[in-house]
């Protein structure tokens, strides 16, 4: 049998070649990005916990290890062939495919729950700007003042301001066993 590592390299390789700007990454994120991104989530907060971008499922692991309730993790991913495998290997979790520039449309029926945190591995900057600037505003629309949204960027300088004007930068980390090394963001909402 492959080994999960070898299958989730293969998976991601495949997915880069069907849509290398939504990809937006070489690998699946490292374990040292996956667990540092997973503990930047606070355990005692209420409402959801959103994974936007779970590709392969790294940091969704992560997530599940740091201690998230499997009922309180929603993850979405656009792409179906990722999202199946998604299933597959976590199939106590909710996973939804879609576009996370209609975030709110996707957690309608989570919504009464309310979210709590957002943990995105989304290419941000490799995205079309009309796409990123859609998936800022349901940043915004979704967390309430002091929601935390834990995002990575391979721009070791930081996400650039004009990116998340309603958001404060709380901590900043880069790792840099992460192949290409990427830094890891905490922002709260205003
Ligand atoms: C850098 S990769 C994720 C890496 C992931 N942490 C892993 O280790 O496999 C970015 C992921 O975001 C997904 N994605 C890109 N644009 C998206 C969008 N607008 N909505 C939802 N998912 C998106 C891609 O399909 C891809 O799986």
């Amino acid at each position: 049998m492959q080994n999960p590592g070898a299958a989730s390299l293969a998976l991601f390789t495949r997915e880069i070649w069907a849509n290398p700007r939504a990809m937006g990454a070489a690998c699946p994120s490292a374990p040292a990005l996956a667990s540092c991104m997973a503990s930047r989530v606070p355990l005692d907060r209420d409402g959801l916990v959103v994974e936007l971008g779970g590709g392969t499922g790294a940091v969704t692991a992560a997530l599940l290890k740091h201690g998230v309730p499997p009922w309180k993790l929603v993850v979405i991913e656009r792409s179906p062939t990722l999202v199946n495998h998604l299933r597959r290997r976590f199939p106590q979790l909710r996973v939804v495919q879609g576009d996370a520039a209609q975030l709110a449309q996707l957690l309608s029926h989570d919504r009464s729950r309310g979210v709590g945190g957002i943990v995105s591995s989304l290419p941000l900057r490799s995205l079309p700007p009309a796409v990123t600037r859609a998936i800022g505003h349901q940043f915004e629309t979704l967390l309430d003042a002091g929601g935390l949204l834990v995002q990575y960027t391979y721009d070791l300088r930081g996400t650039q301001s004009g990116l998340l004007p309603h958001f404060r930068r709380r901590s900043s980390k880069i790792i840099w066993s992460n192949l290409p090394p990427a830094r890891v963001e905490v922002f709260e909402r205003e």
